[in-house]
């Protein structure tokens, strides 16, 4: 299975639920960097991973692509059903892409294949909704509103391609840290973080009418993510990688999700290039990639 990484156009966070979660307004673009997923029989449930960055991702039991086919195999009770999966990676790890969110819906979509199990399109959401809040997106892909904690989903009609440049971070950040330091942040300056405090997020006419139209010009302004400021306090050196792919002529930029990778808004191609070589030349992140979007969701290779 090849599953696409993803970028937030706008990610409008709530407050703090009870459950530990935020509600969000959580508009994904699913863009072409892909992991592999491969499902093979094996006698025991064996994970491996190849790729530059192969080496940071835990490879135990509790690796989110593991426990998607632990998770399909209970939910077809077939047991602890061996399997050998097997990760081609190419989404920055740990850099707010969705990557771990991408390998889980693509094991579960390799074994379902695998076992012969075909389990209908409504029930792999629910369990990719149990395995994480952007599991459902790596899924379906294209473009998308999140509710809830970002896994309730809507397809948003979207009028064209979208040229992107990613600046790939040194490092990863931590999810839930991004999200802990945003509540931070929110009670320093005296709003306080609780749904109670914070009003309900939701989509900006603006984007939704730029997706809509395919407008880059038009979706430069209404890229917004509430995560950002979090983001950047845990890492300020983000704001030096942002300022330079503004500086080498991106529409606009902003941190993907809760970071560390930076996400810049080009024209077109050839500026997508030329933000890009400035970019690996900076010194302001460790690599730079171009890219499209919106992307296929998981796909069977
Ligand atoms: O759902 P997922 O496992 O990706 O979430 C990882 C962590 O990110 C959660 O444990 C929580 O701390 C934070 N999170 C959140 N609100 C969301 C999604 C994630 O606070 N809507």
């Amino acid at each position: 299975m090849r599953v696409p990484a993803k970028v937030n156009v706008q990610l409008a966070v709530g407050g703090l639920r009870p459950d530990g979660f935020h509600d969000l307004a959580n508009v994904f673009l699913a863009v072409g960097l892909y992991d592999e997923v491969t499902a093979t029989p094996s006698a025991t449930l064996r994970l491996t991973a190849s790729g530059e960055d192969a080496h940071r991702i835990p490879l135990d039991e509790d690796n989110l692509a593991a426990r998607a086919a632990r998770a399909l195999a209970a939910h077809h009770r077939l047991g602890d059903l061996p399997v050998h999966l097997h990760i081609t990676k190419d989404i920055p790890v740990a850099g707010g892409m969705a990557g771990g969110s991408a390998d889980a819906a693509g094991a579960l979509l390799a074994c379902d294949t695998l076992w012969g199990t075909r389990t209908p399109h409504d029930e792999l959401l629910a369990l990719c909704a149990d395995l994480g809040s952007d599991v459902p997106f790596s899924l379906v892909g294209g473009t998308a509103l999140g509710r809830g904690r970002g896994e309730r989903l809507t397809p948003l009609p979207t009028g064209g391609t979208f040229h992107w440049v990613f600046a790939v971070a040194e490092g990863g950040l931590s999810t839930p840290d991004v999200y802990r330091e945003c509540d931070r942040l929110r009670e320093e300056a005296g709003t306080g973080a609780t749904a109670a405090d914070v009003p309900t997020p939701e989509p900006a006419p603006a984007l939704l009418d730029a997706l809509r139209t395919g407008d880059p010009a038009a979706l430069a302004p209404a890229l917004a993510n509430d995560l950002q400021p979090a983001a950047l306090s845990l890492r300020p050196s983000l704001a030096a990688t942002l300022t330079t792919g503004t500086s080498a002529g991106a529409l606009a930029g902003l941190v993907s999700g809760s970071g560390p990778t930076c996400a810049f808004l080009a024209a077109d191609a050839e500026s997508a290039a030329r933000i890009a070589d400035a970019l690996r030349s900076s010194g302001t992140c460790r690599t730079a990639r171009t890219t499209q979007g919106p992307a296929h969701g998981a796909t069977l290779v």
